[in-house]
């Protein structure tokens, strides 16, 4: 492992600056694990890039340039084997406006738009804000406690106004990385039934399965392709969400300019130190992703084990992400609990609730952090459920 910075059990306080997930508890003794950021630092080549882009001085207006588009194309093929062209990619200042513009851009007032819960909040709100009507089936936990498809759920939520799937994958907050054949099958299914797909991707490089692979919905074939938006970022992986910096890819020529045209006026372009990083990180960002992979796989372990021990809770380790998902219908229902954030604050851990994804009794545990406040959270959330 690299020194400095880099070393992943080095404890950096970030309380010493503003910050979303450690201002909540402000003056309290909660250990964050909720919003989906890392307690760790950005890589250092992604720092040194930014670095230096400052030391230029002149902050101007900045489009994307042709060697940062090569890195992304570049990147696509080498992790993928996804041959893209730079001219399908579209530059946003964020994945959440992405999906948002999805939905405005396809079908009309009143049309539905798909997607399977449990999932990340604003795949929920996005079809209301642009007056599209959500469809919405579950993933079904079996015995094994690996999430899948309901198929004949998913197709019973769907009529013919159906226009738009909107798919998470790999999943937050279930974590699964989707195999070829579940692919396979909801591109048959928006085939048959003519729907757009907005695929997010925004966990792809964090699969920490060794024998799994992402594989992106639109690298199917081409005909898959020309009906999807990919959408990806490097803000989960190499820990840079707040640099603002997010693309979608959209392979086909008129849905491309209906995605466009839905941006106008209202998404900006994204930060140029967001840029500058995309490019850092996807052209040299590779063995650090490694090492941080091998990190949270390590961190996933230590949760399973921890939380063995706690029998009145079922734990879905993730297939990807750094993002575990707990079932505590049993226990909340057997304590009399309904406020499970509120049970795990005042044991002194802050974790997401899981209604917010659709999936009240359940909660969302970030473990992107070091091994020992890991240890000391998941000691903490023993105690919340003895
Ligand atoms: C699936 C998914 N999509 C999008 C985002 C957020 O993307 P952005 O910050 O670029 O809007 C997250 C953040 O947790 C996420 O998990």
């Amino acid at each position: 492992m690299a020194d400095g910075v880099e070393d992943f059990d080095l404890i950096i306080d970030r309380r010493a600056v503003p910050g979303e997930k450690w201002s909540r508890y402000e003056g309290r003794d909660v250990i964050p694990m909720w919003v989906a950021d890392m307690d760790f630092a950005a890589p250092e080549v992604v720092l040194d890039a930014i670095r230096r882009r400052l030391d230029h001085g002149v902050l101007g207006y900045t489009d994307a340039w042709p060697s940062l588009e090569q890195a992304v194309v570049d990147a696509m093929l080498r992790d993928y084997g996804w041959p893209i062209e730079p001219g399908w990619v579209v530059w946003l200042p964020g994945m959440v406006s992405a999906l948002n513009v999805a939905c405005r851009a396809i079908g009309d007032d009143g049309d539905g738009v798909f997607t399977a819960t449990p999932i990340y909040p604003p795949f929920l709100r996005a079809p209301a804000n642009n007056r599209r009507r959500l469809q919405h089936a579950a993933l079904r936990a079996g015995e094994d406690g690996r999430w899948r498809w309901d198929w004949a759920a998913t197709e019973a939520a769907m009529d013919a106004s159906t226009r738009l799937f909107m798919l998470c994958n790999p999943h937050n907050p279930v974590g699964r990385v989707f195999d070829r054949q579940e692919l396979e099958r909801v591109a048959e299914i928006c085939e048959r039934r003519d729907l757009v797909i907005c695929s997010d991707e925004i966990h792809c490089g964090l699969v920490l399965d060794e024998d799994r692979r992402h594989l992106p919905i639109a690298a199917l074939d081409r005909s898959v392709a020309a009906r999807t938006i990919t959408l990806m970022a490097p803000s989960k992986t190499w820990n840079i969400p707040s640099l603002y910096c997010a693309f979608a890819i959209i392979p086909d020529r008129d849905l491309r300019r209906r995605f466009r045209h839905a941006m106008r006026g209202i998404v900006p372009h994204p930060n140029l130190l967001g840029l500058v990083a995309t490019e850092a990180a996807y052209r040299d960002g590779e063995p650090w992703r490694r090492r941080l992979v091998r990190y949270l796989r390590d961190n996933r372990e230590r949760v399973g084990l921890r939380l063995a021990a706690a029998a009145a809770i079922q734990t879905t380790l993730p297939e990807a992400t750094y993002l575990a998902w707990l079932d505590c219908r049993r226990f909340a229902s057997e304590r009399g609990i309904d406020d499970l954030t509120g049970h795990f604050d005042s044991h002194g851990v802050g974790i997401s609730d899981g209604r917010g994804f659709g999936a009240p009794g359940f909660v969302r545990v970030n473990f992107g952090c070091s091994r020992q406040l890991l240890e000391q959270g998941l000691g903490r959330m023993l105690k919340a459920l003895r």
